[in-house]
């Protein structure tokens, strides 16, 4: 079977303050009248089983409680104590697979991006898995349109099979120079963070470079402890597991990387400028949710959850109103919201 690892354990804290700790991005309605959460699980129904969901324990009622409002049935909802980033959640992802099916292919999907064309991007894992049952480690790449720090870069290489690339170099995270000579180069794409593999194959390749997140993913499902339809890992286990994310730990060093461009409408919902970009906008540019008045003001993007907000002549500016917190911000300057959250953790 074709099995969606669906990762819901982020933070979500440059969407602050609709996004909080008990309550993070994934789990809300941002793009749609269902939660970033729900679309992502609904976006392979009929092509997938069901899926395996990984989230921070404190989650485990929204995620099953927002699977059941779909009608979708999680097959697993694992459970972890605490955060050890993607590589250590895709592994244990792949390990529960591999206890219940013989060698599935996995299809790891980030919980918070949006796809506006469901369509194009079914077709694409499709095309993609002839290159999984060959034993690759699959990407999506997209077709950048700026030099973004916040992304992966895969240098395309020559075509294997009608639809993937060999990956002559993939780089997360590059600095703001070297992100721009890729743009300018113009053969590379922007790592999308989903991927396609044999849950073996993922596990050989991590084995290979950090076989001690192996281990500890081993031992914390070991040690699981099965309650209701949650499945929580041993912590003690999984906190000694290294924290490091599988671009870093497995799709920088794998020899065994292809990629499948995908042009479906990609984005990573990271910031309120991110969400800006993909909200409707009326004849001035402005994007606004719930009770609001503009006037002279444009490409401004405001969330009015519980009070009138009025604008008067602003460009470029962000307010998030919601009941306890106000965010007023550049809109040039959101990705420094996640300083709030900091703050605010430091204050107690
Ligand atoms: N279960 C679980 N546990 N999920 C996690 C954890 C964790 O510890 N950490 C992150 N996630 C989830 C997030 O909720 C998100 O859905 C996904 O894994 C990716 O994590 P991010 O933290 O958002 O990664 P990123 O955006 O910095 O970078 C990744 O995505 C980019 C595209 O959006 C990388 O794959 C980049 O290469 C890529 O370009
Ligand atoms: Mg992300």
């Amino acid at each position: 079977p074709l099995i969606p690892v669906l990762l819901a354990g982020g933070s979500g804290s440059r969407l602050w303050p609709l996004s909080r700790q008990l309550n993070p991005k994934q789990f809300l309605p941002l793009t749609s009248d269902r939660t970033m959460l729900q679309e992502t699980a609904l976006r392979l129904s009929g092509m997938a089983a069901d899926p395996i969901l990984i989230c921070n324990e404190e989650h485990r009622i929204l995620a099953a409680e927002q699977l059941r409002g779909i009608g979708a049935k999680a097959q697993s909802i694992v459970l972890e104590p605490v955060g050890r980033n993607t590589a250590p959640a895709i592994a244990v992802a792949a390990l529960r697979a591999l206890q219940v099916h013989e060698d599935p292919l996995l299809i790891v999907l980030a919980a918070d991006h949006l796809i506006q064309n469901v369509g194009a991007f079914r077709q694409a894992v499709e095309k993609a898995l002839p290159l999984a049952q060959d034993g690759r480690l699959v990407t999506f790449g997209i077709v950048p349109d700026r030099a973004e720090t916040g992304y992966g870069y895969i240098q395309q290489d020559a075509a294997i099979g009608e639809v993937g690339f060999e990956v002559a170099c993939f780089v997360e995270k590059p600095d703001r120079s070297t992100a721009e000579d890729y743009i300018a180069s113009g053969d590379h794409l922007w790592n999308s963070g989903m991927f396609l593999f044999r849950a073996s194959d993922y596990l050989k390749e991590l084995e290979h470079h950090a076989p001690e997140i192996v281990a500890a993913c081993r031992q914390a499902l070991d040690g699981a402890v099965a309650d209701l339809d949650f499945l929580r890992l041993d912590r003690a286990a999984f906190e000694a597991c290294p924290a490091v994310s599988i671009d870093y730990a497995v799709m920088e060093k794998t020899t065994r990387a292809a990629v499948v461009p995908l042009d479906a409408g990609w984005s990573d919902i990271g910031s309120w400028s991110a969400l800006f970009d993909v909200r409707e906008k009326d004849a001035d540019g402005n994007a606004f949710r719930g009770d609001v008045i503009a006037i002279a003001s444009s490409r401004s993007f405001v969330e009015a959850d519980h009070r009138l907000v009025a604008l008067v002549g602003t460009t470029d500016l962000v307010v998030i109103e919601t009941k306890d917190a106000v965010l007023v911000a550049h809109k040039d300057k959101v990705q420094d919201v996640r300083h709030i959250v900091d703050a605010i953790k430091a204050d107690g």
